[in-house]
């Protein structure tokens, strides 16, 4: 079975699953969303009210939020994988319980396997903590860890900066950080030759431009 097809298989499984409690609570389960072939994959906690009314990952404010963080990496959802270390969501979004990690995790770790991603951005603690032992957010946040063949960044969770607005522009800065990890370019400097248009050499009777001047170039 090729990789595609197995993905869309994991997708109906994680549908019909019944493998823990979280089954009779939920509306919808939310497999994940994204190409079969990317460079980063998204993981979160787990579905919230709108993500368990539509199907769909980060669909809600925590969502919104992520599209301009998003934006800040220059990455669009369109070419990404967004997915959650539990598939269905925990009763008035309550912590998912450690039976209920495990019963989900050979989703993600077969999603992980099928579309081994270069680049995997952990939101929260839950995700953190799938690969990073005893660590502290607060410590590690936008830091990139070498695991294996990828790198595993860890953020904050989307919704944190929602009730901690301190939290939005360290978002903001972490994930525009991921530009530079997925080789994403700045802005070219000017070549040297374009600015000789606007640096002409300085004659014997006449004291150089302020460097204030110079700079506006
Ligand atoms: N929070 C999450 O962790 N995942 C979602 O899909 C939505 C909100
Ligand atoms: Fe199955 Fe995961 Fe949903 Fe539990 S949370 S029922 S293991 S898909």
């Amino acid at each position: 079975m090729s990789d595609t097809n197995r993905l869309q298989t994991i997708r109906e499984e994680i549908l019909h699953c019944q493998k823990c409690a979280l089954a009779k609570g939920r509306n919808k389960a939310v497999p994940g969303e994204g190409p079969s072939s990317v460079d980063v994959m998204f993981i979160g906690e787990g579905p919230g009210f709108h993500e368990n009314q539509q199907g769909k990952p980060f669909v809600g404010q925590a969502g919104a939020f992520l599209d301009e963080l998003l934006a800040a990496a220059d990455l669009k959802r369109g070419e990404v994988f967004i997915t959650n270390v539990v598939k269905c969501r925990p009763p008035s979004n309550r912590d998912p319980m450690p039976e209920e990690l495990t019963a989900c995790e050979v989703y993600l770790d077969e999603q992980i396997q099928l579309l081994n991603p270069k680049v995997i951005v952990t939101l929260g603690r839950f995700s953190m903590a799938k690969f990073i032992e005893n660590g502290r957010i607060s410590q590690i946040h936008g830091k990139a860890h070498q695991i294996g063949n990828r790198l595993v960044v860890t953020m904050y969770h989307p919704a944190a900066a929602l009730h901690q607005p301190a939290l939005r522009p360290v978002l903001v800065e972490d994930f525009a950080k991921l530009r530079h990890l997925l080789g994403k370019e700045e802005p070219v400097p000017p070549k040297v030759e374009d600015l000789s248009l606007t640096v002409r050499p300085v004659k014997a009777d006449e004291k150089p431009m302020p460097p204030e001047q110079l700079s506006l170039f």
